[in-house]
């Protein structure tokens, strides 16, 4: 916002004040309530994939919205960071990996290309938690990428033949005729997969569970690899 109280792009609108009585309505917006379930650090597994799983087996349980739904960060060469939201599609829980998967050729695929590292984050409000995930990535072989993209819906196997992900498009007319395009496609060749459909495999080096809880106080417990391969458990200030 400027110093005169407008928006900053001289529009003189009523932005500003839009942006001000936004933010009121955002204070005051719904928090979830109910009971959250209870976390205690002292019960946790030695290493974090179980715990994971133990997460995510009751976020299933109790039907949280889209719990396999992730925000994938990365960074290009020079160090610019970016985030976006990611399938999960895969666990190993026993050596703490995950999977996801996208076009190589996408503003992601480029950083992992040249700095393979990256973060996962999930939230799930519904259980007041969040785990992070940071550690090297690999790109898993042609039969990973075959596997899974087969096992997808015709509609989305069309889509990773429509186009170059994050491409600039020039408008609907374009997309729809891709689309078209890339239905016919699939279905003259059912097993077909696209070159640079990838998967690609991050491999937490540290894992952190965050657990809310206003009113006994929120917990965050902190696994990091071992040069030995076992797990060091930190408890953090929330
Ligand atoms: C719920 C949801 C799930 C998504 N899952 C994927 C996915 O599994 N793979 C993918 O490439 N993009 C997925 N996207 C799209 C990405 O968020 C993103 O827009 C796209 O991959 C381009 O990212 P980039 O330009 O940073 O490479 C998903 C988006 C949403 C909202």
């Amino acid at each position: 916002m400027g110093t005169d109280g407008t928006d900053g792009t001289g529009a003189g609108d009523g932005a500003a004040e839009r942006d001000a009585e936004l933010l009121a309505r955002m204070r005051a917006a719904p928090v979830l309530a109910g009971e959250l379930p209870r976390f205690d650090p002292g019960d946790a597994p030695a290493a974090p994939g179980p715990l994971f799983a133990r997460w995510l087996e009751r976020a299933l349980a109790d039907r949280l919205p889209e719990p396999h739904v992730m925000t994938l960060s990365t960074a290009g060469p020079g160090g610019e960071p970016g985030a976006r939201v990611l399938m999960l599609r895969g666990v190993d829980s026993a050596d703490c990996a995950f999977l996801f998967a996208s076009d190589a050729r996408s503003p992601k695929g480029r950083d992992l290309a040249a700095n393979p590292r990256a973060a996962l984050t999930f939230y799930w409000p519904g259980h007041g938690r969040q785990i992070r995930l940071t550690g090297p990535v690999a790109v898993l072989g042609p039969e990973a990428a075959r596997q899974d993209y087969l096992g997808r819906s015709p509609a989305s196997r069309a889509a990773g033949f429509t186009g170059r992900q994050s491409a600039p498009l020039s408008g609907p007319e374009e997309y729809e005729r891709a689309t078209r395009e890339a239905r016919a496609h699939v279905a003259a060749d059912p097993a077909a997969v696209p070159a640079t459909h990838t998967v690609y495999r991050l491999r937490a080096r540290e894992a952190e569970f965050f657990q809310a809880d206003p009113a006994r106080g929120h917990l965050r417990l902190r696994y990091a690899r071992t040069a030995d391969g076992g797990w060091d458990r930190t408890l953090l200030w929330p």
